[in-house]
């Protein structure tokens, strides 16, 4: 954990903001704090090979490395749109002993329907999961199926990045006012979030908990609480979680870690109770704040991580605003090393803000499973 001292002085605000920074081990995001547990376990149960989707390829990599030191297969549908914007990323899962492929691929049935109807798909989470998940399903027991996010245990093994941050800010003399991640499936923020969310439950702390979500894939603030498919052909478990609907296809952002069309059950419950705040930002408010913070700090953040820099910056300015210290902790998920060809499109000027139309979301509401 870190103090952000610089960019504290370059916004002039008595806040004192911390991160957690998850990008200093050699796939450069916090996703090994799973893939290692999950490739153990599956060694452990003489597991041989696994299949995974990945968007921004940071799960991909995580997992690649991971089963690369426990000697097991490892095949990963990469989102089409990611695959072609980040080669650097798969050459990456490749050199780990992985094999990639483009999602929608050829390989599954469900990808070659999806191809059949549009040829120029360019992915989605929630496909790449559905070929991972029709893969495992098809090889008679021989693969398995990994999941990087969403699920509980997934979100368990990330706590050790909260667990280390409670301890941390004691060293620091210090407790959060508000702690911030960003959310995909929700892995980061809930790894950083719920060791303090028990505290105030447990101990009557009243720290603000708040997830931020790209205003271009907007399932926590925009989506419905109901129960839907973790996957796009229905082939993952329904689950009650707040989702844009199991069919949306988001826009190709360059958060691509950010564009799954639900969110983890477990912090959708906590939403909907109003335990934790959610809140949604745009793209190119993001990457002013990811460059911001990058002069003051030096780290280049992945885009996604940048959503909770946005969030944080603007918590801090709110607080100068108001002459008050607050304490600010976020967590830095990730470094963008793979990603300067989204800050490239950024200082070019291509990138754009994109809200997405309401008609588009409740079309893909209307195919939410009926569960009685
Ligand atoms: C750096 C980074 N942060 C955040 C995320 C979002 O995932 P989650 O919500 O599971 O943390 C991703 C996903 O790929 C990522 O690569």
């Amino acid at each position: 954990m870190y103090r952000a001292r610089r960019l504290e002085k370059a916004l002039d605000t008595p806040a004192h903001i911390y991160y957690k920074y998850e990008g200093g081990n050699p796939v450069g995001s916090h996703k090994p704090n799973t893939a290692v547990a999950q490739a153990f376990y599956n060694k452990e149960e003489g597991v041989k090979a696994l299949t995974t989707e990945t968007g921004a390829g940071q799960w991909g990599s995580a997992l690649s490395m991971a089963c690369n030191f426990f000697d097991l297969d490892l095949e990963v549908y990469m989102v089409k749109v990611s695959y072609q914007q980040k080669p650097y990323r798969r050459i990456l899962m490749e050199n780990y002993g992985a094999t990639v492929y483009a999602s929608p691929s050829d390989r599954t049935q469900y990808g070659r329907q999806l191809l059949a109807n549009d040829p120029d798909s360019p992915g989605s989470l929630g496909i790449a999961i559905s070929e991972a998940v029709e893969v495992a399903a098809t090889s008679g027991g021989a693969k398995k199926y990994s999941l990087g996010s969403v699920i509980d245990p997934v979100l368990l093994h990330q706590t050790v990045v909260g667990l280390e941050a409670l301890q941390q800010m004691e060293m620091a003399d210090e407790y959060p006012d508000i702690v911030i991640g960003c959310a995909g499936g929700g892995s980061n923020f809930a790894g950083l979030a719920y060791p303090f969310l028990h505290l105030n439950f447990s101990k009557g702390k009243k720290t603000r908990i708040m997830a931020v979500e790209p205003a271009s894939c907007p399932s926590l603030t925009r989506g419905r609480y109901a129960y839907d498919f973790g996957d796009s052909a229905g082939m993952a478990p329904a689950f009650k979680m707040y989702t844009l609907g199991h069919t949306f296809v988001s826009p190709s952002i360059h958060a691509g870690g950010l564009r799954y069309h639900a969110m983890s059950p477990g912090i959708s419950l906590l939403v909907n109770n109003g335990d934790i705040e959610a809140r949604a930002v745009h793209q190119l408010g993001t990457f002013e704040a990811a460059i911001q913070f990058s002069r003051a700090e030096g780290i280049i953040p992945a885009p996604e991580s940048a959503h909770a820099i946005r969030a944080a910056i603007d918590e801090a300015l709110v607080a100068k605003e108001a002459g008050e210290k607050k304490v600010i902790l976020f967590n830095l998920s990730g470094h963008g090393h793979f990603d300067m060809a989204a800050y490239d499109d950024y200082r070019q000027g291509k990138l754009e803000d994109f809200e997405y139309p309401q008609e588009e979301i409740d079309k893909a509401m209307a195919d939410l499973p009926q569960v009685g």
